[in-house]
């Protein structure tokens, strides 16, 4: 079992400037929510509680404001800085103490994930134990992302690229990643690449040639979303609004999940609605301790 998870949320946010100026890409809103919330609750389902955040240099106390230390989750969050976008694969080298010998689960900060199977889907990858594991999603525009081209008998992978310009699959590698304890060791080999970062294909490259790269599938019940454009962002926004006023339900309620999993009680729910204060989010905590009478 992975127990271990990192949120990789610094970089530029430049596709999304003047917005981003100011505020990190991660704590602008998603509907109702931080971006944040919506990877960190991903490691949640994930049953992960040791969780990283790497944010950008200068930023860590618009972080600390929000997500303190986790303690109100039933989890244990630690921050700590990357002071420049340095390329995926460097959450590891930045995160090698937080490592340590454990193997690691990976989410990028701006990945929105959802769906109906996700849970079991999620326990299938954190069920890893030695080499990496890849979750791959059908996109329409394979060019604006990492892909990985199936083999049609054995479902085994026959090629990963980033980004490539002639289509070889409709696999996209989304932003969730689980690790062997070499990670790290790996991570540290890699050389930047021509547009100078650690690439995120290199690294499942090294664990491709050594036959220990493996996927699990979003299929079609799932939903993978995109928030690098301001015109992602809001079609990631609307539809978290339409799920939620159709369904009364909220996607990425971190006090919903931590509490279905038995790590906090009603009284720290009780804690996080005095924190929020009076909003919409609070009266949602309400009504969870509500019907739990
Ligand atoms: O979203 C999935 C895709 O994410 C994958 O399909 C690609 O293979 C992978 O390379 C990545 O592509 P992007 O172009 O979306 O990566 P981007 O540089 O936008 O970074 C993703 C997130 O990670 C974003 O929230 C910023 C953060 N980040 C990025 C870098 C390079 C950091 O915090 N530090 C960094 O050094």
């Amino acid at each position: 079992m992975i127990k271990k998870g990192i949120i990789l949320a610094g970089g530029k946010g430049t596709r999304m400037s003047p917005l981003t100026k100011a505020v990190n890409k991660q704590l602008l809103p998603i509907y109702d929510k931080p971006l944040i919330f919506y990877p960190l609750s991903i490691l949640m389902l994930c049953k992960i509680k040791d969780i990283l955040i790497i944010v950008n240099k200068g930023q860590l106390d618009q972080y600390k404001k929000l997500i303190p230390d986790g303690k109100n989750l039933g989890i244990k969050i630690t921050f700590k800085e990357q002071d420049k976008p340095r390329g995926l694969p460097d959450a590891f080298i930045v995160g090698e103490d937080f490592i340590g010998s454990k193997n690691v689960a990976m989410i990028l900060g701006d990945n929105f994930f959802y769906g109906q199977s996700l849970s079991d889907t999620l326990r299938k990858c954190t069920a890893l134990k030695n080499g990496a594991k890849i979750l791959l999603h059908k996109v329409v525009k394979p060019e604006l992302f990492g892909v990985a081209k199936i083999d049609k008998k054995t479902k085994k992978i026959k090629e990963i690229k980033e980004k490539p310009k002639k289509f070889i699959s409709d696999h996209a590698i989304t932003g969730l990643y689980f690790f062997d304890s070499n990670v790290v060791k790996f991570a540290k080999t890699l050389k930047p690449s021509k547009r100078k970062e650690l690439e995120i294909i290199d690294l499942l490259n090294k664990y491709k040639r050594k036959k220990k790269l493996t996927a699990e599938y979003l299929g079609r019940g799932g939903a993978w979303l995109d928030t690098g454009s301001i015109s992602d962002y809001y079609k990631t926004s609307n539809f978290v609004q339409a799920v939620q006023n159709r369904q009364g339900v909220k996607i990425a309620c971190l006090e919903e999940i931590a509490f279905i999993n038995k790590w906090i009680g009603k009284s720290h729910l009780k804690n996080q609605i005095k924190f929020y204060g009076n909003c919409d989010y609070s009266n949602y905590l309400k009504s969870i301790i509500k019907k739990s009478v």
